[in-house]
């Protein structure tokens, strides 16, 4: 994934902060308030405003119930593991970026929907989320880096949003955008990326039955580092497709050029559905490591999803299919 010279994912996972310590702080600050214990945090460098998450507005939606078709072959990844392991370059290039991305701030925020639609429109989040069917899916997740988690999204299938937005018969692509705000994003003052961070499906793709909107995870709405407050999950493509924090889809006959695409087009494409016998240029991707554990496995084409996907391809000739 990282282009550049160091290679984030070599870092060591035992740098990072235990979750449970991590969540504590929230704790300790509450019961510190008030105390004047807080002005010994002073010149410390420690800044507790932005280390938590403020309360959720939608935490009562969750969990939703679980749609039982969605089922594992492996142990859900533990929480404090994934939510210590991410990609959010938006925040960092390492794999700690659960600390910068506290500055996120997830209210108010709104997506709009725009393009080739009936519907244009801009919805608030919680309008969103009270309105759509919520469910929980279990999912595998792999990233092309050739590591792999398996979690608990809780969401909504995209196609209830691509309804909402009403596409008129021309629309092939969604083209997913991300929030830009340099301000809190230190990563989006690096200008040699292509902020900010855009993503795109067909529309065949968009309303497929596997594809999910996740607003929440583990049973509560997402952590920032997750993509709060909504991202997308394609479970059969390398993770870098689920983009995450969206604030915007458009509906568009053009293909959408994807950051990692127009960074490296000879490593990263469009379609990027996984597959063992397709290795990236630079590394193998038969197998996988999964997050948490000292367990390989080998890696399944469609990331075992080939049934419900494996037909969005079958009459494509002349495409990069797996990368
Ligand atoms: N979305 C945005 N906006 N920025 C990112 O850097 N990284 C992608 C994807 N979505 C990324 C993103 C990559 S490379 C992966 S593997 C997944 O998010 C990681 O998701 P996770 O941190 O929830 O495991």
């Amino acid at each position: 994934m990282h282009i550049l010279k160091k290679r984030s994912w070599e870092m060591p996972e035992r740098e990072a902060t235990p979750e449970s310590v991590f969540l504590n702080r929230r704790k300790i600050l509450a019961g510190l308030a008030g105390t004047g214990a807080i002005a010994a945090f002073a010149g410390t460098g420690f800044v507790p405003r932005a280390a938590f998450a403020e309360e959720d507005p939608s935490s009562g939606l969750y969990p939703p119930e679980r749609d039982a078709s969605y089922t594992l072959d492996r142990a859900v990844t533990p929480e404090d593991v994934t939510s210590r392991y991410n990609n959010f370059y938006e925040f960092g290039t390492d794999k700690q970026v659960y600390r910068a991305a506290q500055k996120l701030e997830i209210r108010p925020w709104s997506v709009t929907l725009d393009g080739m639609i009936d519907n244009p429109q801009v919805v608030d989040i919680d309008t969103l989320v009270n309105k759509m069917p919520l469910e929980e899916r279990l999912y595998r997740h792999r990233c092309v880096e050739a590591w792999s988690m398996a979690v608990p999204w809780s969401g909504f299938a995209l196609s209830e949003l691509v309804k909402m937005a009403g596409p008129q018969s021309g629309a092939k692509y969604l083209r997913f955008e991300t929030f830009m705000d340099p301000s809190i994003a230190s990563g989006q003052k690096q200008s040699w990326y292509p902020w900010p961070y855009v993503e795109g499906l067909t529309l065949e793709e968009a309303t497929n039955e596997l594809t999910f909107m996740a607003t929440g995870i583990y049973g509560k709405p997402l952590l920032k580092q997750f993509g709060a407050p909504i991202r997308l999950v394609t479970p059969w493509k390398y993770g870098f497709k689920s983009i995450k924090s969206v604030v915007r889809i458009s509906f568009t006959d053009e293909r959408p050029v994807n950051f990692w695409q127009s960074l490296q087009d000879q490593e990263y494409g469009f379609w990027a559905n996984v597959n063992p016998e397709v290795p990236h240029p630079r590394w193998s991707q038969a197998s996988e490591r999964l997050l948490g554990t000292d367990e390989r496995r080998d890696t399944l084409l469609y990331n075992g999803y080939a049934e419900q996907v494996a037909g969005l391809y079958k009459d494509m000739t002349g495409e990069r299919l797996f990368m």
